[in-house]
């Protein structure tokens, strides 16, 4: 719930202005109280009577109205609010944003004050792939701006890719979040990630072929719900989400004592590909090709770091969810990994080659739970990890 916040939305100039009329609606129905301010551009999109009526406020629009001034100056209307969001974030706002410009009420509006800033991002792929924009999303970050979207889809512009504006109720729980008023606000949630590496020798190296892409999407919807996420992770593919603490690691070991060291949590999602075995001694050498035949690699046991914190005695997190990657027998294999685990679920999913889930987009999962096997249709990983952060987030509320 967002009672007794106050969110200052700022509405830039693009096509998706039309949700930003959806999100007032949403944010109301939460308690918040809404004050929207327009651009010139957004104007074009929206009008101010909509906007203002959905709001139940006066809709800003103009620096340099003196009425505006006497009823509430421009640095008091900045500093009102507990969260300024931009929805849309055009090319352009972000572009001032990162340059320091004011020049219009908006972006006066976001230079006149040090209130949190939450942008969602709204704009054709080749303008958010663009260098000029790369680099003002990174400053923005580097300053401390956090940023819900976009996602990637079809675009009204009929191009698809990474672009289009985050949806209402995404952009409500980023708020939520910031806010510290998300289902999983005051929640420390611990997850791993991405593939580990097992040295042969300084340069070789035993891996597998985990991206990384869904323990990291797990990571950011957490975050998005407001959990406060420690992200341990191997050497992805991927980057990090933001607004996690990551901690790289490279090896199972390495893994296996900084899931130690982030403990206690109160959920852990273990869905990093561990590799079973590592060299019982790596070479401190690049091992050489000689003519007495192959080298001889002995393995030696890695730790089983769900089993072992799922069986903890103290310290064990109060849900711990470990992911299967199977190739066949899914649900039987899966549900048999679960009692051997002893977690309390498992995310398991088919990685047969045909499947094109390792390494790619998509997911189908079967969740197992004490009470059975639930099968979720084939969907995007994001989405993949969108349910399931609000199925830990009802685990945890109960
Ligand atoms: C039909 C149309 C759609 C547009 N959609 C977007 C958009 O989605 N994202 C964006 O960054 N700019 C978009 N633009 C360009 C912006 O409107 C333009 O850069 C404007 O100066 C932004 O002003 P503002 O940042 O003050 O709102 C669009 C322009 C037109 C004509």
């Amino acid at each position: 719930m967002l009672s007794s916040k106050r969110i200052l939305l700022i509405i830039g100039g693009g096509i998706a202005a039309y949700k930003s009329l959806d999100l007032i609606r949403r944010l109301r129905e939460r308690g918040a109280a809404v004050t929207p301010v327009l651009t010139r551009a957004a104007e074009e999109f929206v009008t101010p009577l909509s906007v203002s009526a959905l709001a139940g406020e006066k809709a800003y629009r103009d620096l340099f109205d003196l009425t505006d001034e006497a009823e509430m100056g421009h640095i008091q209307l900045s500093r009102s609010a507990d969260l300024l969001v931009v929805a849309p974030a055009t090319a352009d706002l972000m572009g001032k944003m990162a340059g320091g410009l004011a020049n219009d009420l908006a972006s006066t509006l976001l230079m006149a004050t040090d209130t949190p800033v939450l942008c969602a991002p709204a704009m054709n792929v080749r303008m958010w792939e663009h260098p000029a924009n790369r680099r003002n999303h990174a400053q923005l970050k580097a300053d401390g701006v956090r940023f819900v979207g976009p996602n990637e889809g079809d675009m009204a512009c009929g191009e698809y890719g990474p672009g289009r504006m985050s949806e209402p109720l995404e952009i409500v729980a980023a708020i939520e979040a910031q806010l510290g008023t998300g289902p999983l606000s005051g929640k420390r949630i611990l997850v791993t990630s991405g593939p580990t590496h097992e040295p042969i020798d300084p340069v070789r190296y035993i891996a597998n072929r985990s991206s990384g892409a869904q323990g990291t999407a797990v990571a950011r919807a957490l975050a998005a719900l407001g959990a406060e996420v420690v992200f341990v992770t191997g050497p992805a593919q991927v980057p990090p989400p933001d607004g996690v603490t990551v901690v790289q690691v490279e090896t199972a070991q390495q893994m296996s004592d900084a899931v130690d060291a982030a403990l206690p949590v109160d959920a852990g999602v273990f869905a990093a590909a561990v590799a079973d075995w590592r060299m019982a001694t790596a070479s401190d050498r690049k091992l050489k090709k000689s003519r007495d035949g192959l080298p001889a690699l002995d393995f030696a046991e890695n730790p089983d770091i769900l089993k072992r914190v799922a069986h903890l005695e103290t310290n064990r997190p109060a849900l711990v969810v470990g992911f299967a990657a199977e190739t066949d027998n899914v649900i039987e294999h899966a549900t048999a990994k679960r009692a051997r685990k002893g977690c309390d679920w498992i995310v398991a999913n088919d990685v047969s080659p045909a499947t094109g889930i390792m390494g790619g987009s998509e997911n189908a999962v079967v969740l197992i739970a004490e009470d059975g096997a639930e099968e979720w249709p084939r969907m995007g990983k994001d989405d993949v990890a969108k349910r399931l952060a609000a199925r830990i987030a009802d685990a945890l509320g109960q």
